[in-house]
């Protein structure tokens, strides 16, 4: 029977109704997984400590946000060996739609095909360099020409024309195609890797790749997209978004008032990916800006009565809600400042905008983004300052530690200056998977 499937009290004290829904999608969240999520949210509300086998966490070396040496390792091994966000099919509308992507410094140029599938290359003519677009995003009919002496190349990136080819002696014009980027999909969600040793996307994800199968990812679209540029390094923000130590005094009079931090559940995954689950504080709360938004096919109560926050490593944190989500993406500027794009998605509206309801969403949450932001610029100060030793994290911060244990690794723990290193303790505290 499609519908609902269990109706269970879950005994946490508060005497909730806990009423859950066979999934009308991938059947990915059953019962048993959620179950165990809720449970371990009831775990962490009613504990007194952390479990007694786990680690004191090392204190974070404060030459991790401002040594130019290590953020030279992360340019290389970081950005360079990871699967990254980098579009939605939204942005190409159609056949030759475009878009130049380079938040990692390399200049990659997406471009939708006549096969309609989403190409990625260097935005890197094969003759002497010449960018092939240099507009941001923008649509060519057929061919992808480079201004500067007119190569041509189709919209597989193969190289279909060279003005005087006759003066080119011996060129084999199969052997200078654009050199692609690897690209992959996840539902609408446009990925690339610059790595060819990097495992498959889906692979790469993991538990959350399973996570997203429950919705009808082809469904999912754009609603809108902004970027703030902040005067902090990339980490430093981004770790405001790895816990909910601070609702209570940073969030007091916002989120503070419907997340109950203590009940907050953080799954560590391998690949340095994380889930961090804070249940609401009332079972019937319901966020007054999203009454009236559609919901999406595959939603449970975990995303109903709870706040689902992921970490697709390195940069991608976004906290599902029965009717859309936000990705925020941190990425690296310079050393000390940053970019911060969000981007909200939501289930197919249908035709025209989105509805009215999503400014007032997009303009709440931007508020409470600001309350993160005001600390940041000047903890950069203070990191770069004398004053400054190294981070302290707690248990519930234990996701911060995770992500930096996994930067190291991905840099090479051995090319790491030792007294920049964090020593690897977590291990088995990360899970492979959801159960
Ligand atoms: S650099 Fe592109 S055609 Fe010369
Ligand atoms: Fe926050």
């Amino acid at each position: 029977m499609a519908g609902e499937v269990a109706i269970k009290r879950f005994d946490n004290g508060r005497n909730y109704l806990f009423v859950h829904h066979d999934l009308g999608y991938g059947q990915f969240m059953d019962s048993a997984v959620i179950d165990r999520l809720l449970a371990g949210v009831e775990h962490e509300r009613t504990r007194k400590e952390p479990p007694p086998a786990f680690p004191a966490l090392p204190d974070i070396p404060g030459g991790r946000y401002t040594d130019p040496e290590f953020q030279k390792l992360e340019r290389e091994h970081l950005w360079k060996k990871s699967w990254l966000y980098a579009g939605h099919k939204d942005e190409f509308p159609e056949r030759g739609s475009y878009k130049l992507w380079a938040r990692t410094g390399s200049p990659i140029l997406l471009v939708r095909d006549h096969e309609d599938r989403i190409n990625a290359f260097y935005n890197t003519c094969r003759h002497r360099g010449g960018p092939i677009v240099r507009d941001n995003s923008g649509t060519v009919r057929s061919k992808l020409v480079c201004g500067y002496h007119g190569w041509t190349y189709d919209l597989a990136g193969n190289l279909v024309g060279v003005p005087d080819k006759h003066d080119f002696i011996g060129l084999d014009m199969s052997c200078r195609s654009l050199i692609p980027v690897r690209c992959e999909c996840l539902g609408n969600w446009i990925f690339v890797c610059e790595d060819a040793a990097v495992a498959p996307l889906a692979e790469y994800l993991g538990p959350i790749h399973e996570y997203f199968q429950s919705f009808p990812l082809d469904n999912i679209k754009l609603v809108q997209q902004e970027t703030f540029e902040i005067g902090c390094n990339f980490k430093i923000l981004q770790e405001t978004f790895f816990e909910v130590y601070h609702l209570k005094a940073t969030h007091r009079g916002t989120v503070y008032r419907f997340l109950d931090h203590r009940g907050t559940n953080n799954i560590l995954w391998q690949q340095g990916h994380s889930l961090m689950l804070t249940a609401n504080r009332r079972r019937d709360w319901v966020d007054p800006g999203v009454k009236g938004m559609t919901e999406m096919d595959g939603a449970t109560d975990i995303e109903r009565y709870n706040n689902p926050s992921f970490n697709i490593y390195p940069n991608l944190v976004t906290p599902v809600s029965p009717s859309g989500m936000p990705f925020l993406l941190s990425w690296p500027k310079t050393d000390r400042t940053m970019l911060l794009d969000v981007i909200w998605f939501a289930p197919d509206w249908g035709d025209g905008p989105p509805h009215a309801l999503w400014k007032d969403r997009t303009e709440n949450f931007n508020r409470i983004l600001d309350e993160d932001i005001q600390f940041v610029t000047k903890l950069q100060e203070s990191v770069e300052s004398n004053g400054f030793h190294g981070a302290v994290l707690n248990y519930q911060e234990r996701r911060i530690y995770h992500w930096h244990e996994e930067l190291d690794r991905r840099i090479g723990i051995d090319r790491i200056l030792e007294h920049l290193r964090v020593p690897q303790v977590l291990g088995e505290w990360v899970a492979d998977g959801w159960l």
